[in-house]
């Protein structure tokens, strides 16, 4: 493989291309030695065969952060990030792939061959539409010095001078040629402006025309200081109000936020908030606050909510209060619990959007907004308790169905009791009704959790595992020692018979790599479990770090008997479901033929499965 890559030169402020190959990554990585380079930004103390130290990429006092020099790799079982050197370097430094390789080639005085012609070609149009843009903007700025109506309108909007020049707000004359002219007096070339976006063709063919006129200008800007694009607002109220650079080659409004060039300089990144609009990133600057900014105009993607992540170790939602708020805020939720990020959502009941807050609030009251700041559930609930009327019978079981929803999406067990406990409470429900509305009738192994979980005092995180959950990972393991242990457990199972989401996926690499080899590598094991979203890595790292006990002689014993444990609970679960469906159907007083024929195989399949059943713990019994 040949990459080819564009590269900033920090020292020189030009750009230059690099050659890097697997060749070239590997010489890298053989130089740089994981602890070494890691020990330069976390403390590392030497614990068996690895390294600790505590998490940098999330606050942690006990250390679960773990370095190992021969498998190269760190892994922190606090947050789950992991990886080898490069990505340590690419998440530390916040560089791309390429950028992290040159880093630790240089680092290690390992030359790169350097490519000039050809590649450079591209580069050097992208370095163009920059220029354009930032030519573009010192116009527009200047432009905002001397025009007393759109200096008038900012300082209405009591945004200072200090702020203007921060974010070099401008302005775009009223004019339908000002800054093509300008540009063309500097020597740029049609296609070149045309390509920026900064204007636009005739409809009758000949010529071009300025598309921002007579607006207040938002130049948006990325961590590297380069400016991508640019917005503008109208001083007046027509339409539209904003106007946006459309997406160019140099711009790409996913990949980027407002406001994270200076988000990326000041801030102490401990915490971010994603508002809707320029003037709410700008307000809250203007009021001290230097980790806010704006998702410019569309709903949130990944990409935004990675950088989200990297920007603050809290995240806040602060979108406009209105419908279109709410949903992106529910976009956004989802979006960012994807990424592992819990976020938080302030709410400004009574206000449009945060610059609207702060018009009539000081700039503590809206820090206090954030200390009381939602959780995703509590916001929903918040939601919820607005739609119905809870004051009357009808919208109190809408708005108990609703939660109970999404209750039952919450991971953690004591989550959904303290949940579950508070609807209880506040609507004056039964907590088994609400239980029953979140679990079903027959899912026995939550209410299992859940009983354990009340029993235990203080809320720690650690649940017992169930029975079931026991011997699903007992078996893991076991098939983990050995393939000929795996080939005799699946004959015996499928993937179905597992129940725990974990356990699942971890069945499903180890037959993958026992297909690869006879012998399986449980660090590879490891990495795959790594690479699958959303799953619980403590639970992951207790299925296959865990040592087994058991005795060759027995584990033949062994292996049935949680074949059996396995069974049973599946086939009872389908039993419980059949029972219910059979319930259900008993109530429906004058049933038509097809109902009678589906009632008479329910009962049929349900005397089946009872002979099954009792087949297996005769079996047992023996
Ligand atoms: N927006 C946009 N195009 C529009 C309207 C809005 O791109 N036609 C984006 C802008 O980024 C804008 C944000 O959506 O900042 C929020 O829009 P809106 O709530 O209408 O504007 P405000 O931010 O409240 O702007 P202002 O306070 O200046 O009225
Ligand atoms: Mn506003």
């Amino acid at each position: 493989m040949t990459v080819k890559i564009g590269m900033v030169s920090e020292i020189q402020g030009d750009y230059m291309t690099f050659y890097i190959n697997d060749e070239t990554i590997e010489k890298v990585k053989d130089a740089s030695d994981i602890v070494d380079i890691i020990s330069e930004y976390v403390p590392l103390k030497k614990s068996g065969s690895n390294f600790v130290g505590l998490c940098p990429f999330h606050h942690e006092k006990t250390p679960s952060f773990t370095v190992s020099q021969t498998k190269e790799f760190f892994h922190c079982f606090g947050c789950g990030e992991g990886g080898d050197v490069i990505t340590f370097i690419m998440k530390r430094e916040n560089l791309s792939f390429y950028e992290a390789v040159k880093f630790l080639a240089d680092k290690a005085g390992i030359p790169l061959e350097e490519r000039k012609s050809i590649d450079n070609k591209y580069i050097e149009e992208k370095n163009k539409g920059y220029e354009i843009n930032r030519v573009a903007a010192r116009f527009f700025y200047s432009n905002l010095t001397k025009n007393k109506a759109a200096l008038e309108y900012l300082y209405r909007r009591k945004i200072s001078s200090r702020v203007i020049k921060q974010f070099g707000l401008g302005y775009a004359l009223d004019n339908w040629s000002a800054l093509y002219n300008y540009l063309k007096s500097k020597g740029y070339k049609d296609e070149e402006i045309l390509k920026v976006g900064l204007i636009g063709k005739r409809s009758t063919g000949d010529g071009y025309y300025d598309i921002f006129r007579n607006r207040i200008i938002f130049p948006i800007i990325d961590i590297r200081g380069r400016v991508i694009g640019f917005g503008g607002r109208v001083l007046v109220d027509s339409m539209p109000k904003y106007l946006n650079s459309q997406e160019t080659y140099i711009f790409s409004k996913g990949n980027n936020l407002y406001g994270l060039n200076l988000v990326s300089k000041l801030s102490d990144r401990k915490r971010i908030i994603i508002v809707e609009g320029y003037m709410d990133v700008i307000s809250l600057f203007n009021h001290g606050i230097n980790y806010a900014v704006a998702s410019l105009g569309t709903a949130l993607t990944e990409q935004q909510g990675k950088l989200l992540k990297r920007y603050g170790q809290n995240v806040y939602i602060c979108y406009d209060t209105d419908k279109a708020g709410i949903k992106a805020t529910l976009k956004a939720i989802e979006i960012l619990r994807k990424l592992d990020i819990e976020p938080k959502i302030v709410i400004l009941d009574g206000y449009k959007d945060p610059d609207d807050f702060l018009k009539e609030n000081s700039i503590e009251d809206f820090e206090s907004k954030l200390k009381s700041a939602y959780n995703h559930v509590d916001y929903k609930i918040f939601l919820y308790k607005n739609k119905y009327n809870v004051n009357e019978t009808e919208g109190k079981i809408g708005f108990t169905k609703e939660i109970a929803k999404v209750i039952r999406g919450l991971k953690s067990p004591i989550e959904k009791d303290v949940y579950i406990d508070k609807i209880s409470r506040e609507m004056n429900i039964s907590k088994e009704a609400i239980e029953k509305e979140v679990f079903g009738n027959n899912n026995r192994v939550f209410k299992q959790q859940n009983t354990v979980v009340r029993k235990n005092i203080s809320p720690l995180k650690v649940s017992l595992p169930t029975a079931n959950l026991r011997a699903e990972m007992d078996l893991l393991r076991l098939m983990i020692f050995n393939k000929e242990y795996h080939d005799k457990v699946m004959q015996e199972l499928s993937l179905d018979d597992f129940e725990n989401f974990e356990c699942k996926e971890v069945l499903k690499i180890i037959s993958d790599l026992y297909i690869e080899d006879e012998i399986l590598d449980e660090d590879i094991l490891f990495e795959r479990a790594m690479d699958i979203p959303n799953l619980d890595m403590e639970l992951i790292e207790k299925i296959i770090r865990k040592p087994i006990n058991f005795l060759p002689e027995t584990v033949e014993q062994m292996i049935k008997d949680l074949v059996t444990t396995l069974k049973t609970n599946r086939l009872e679960k389908e039993r419980d479901r059949i029972k219910e469906k059979i319930e259900e159907m008993e109530k429906i007083q004058n049933k038509d033929p097809l109902q009678e024929k589906e009632f008479l195989q329910l009962c049929v399949e349900l005397t089946n499965l009872n002979k099954e059943l009792n087949l297996i713990r005769h079996e047992e019994g023996r």
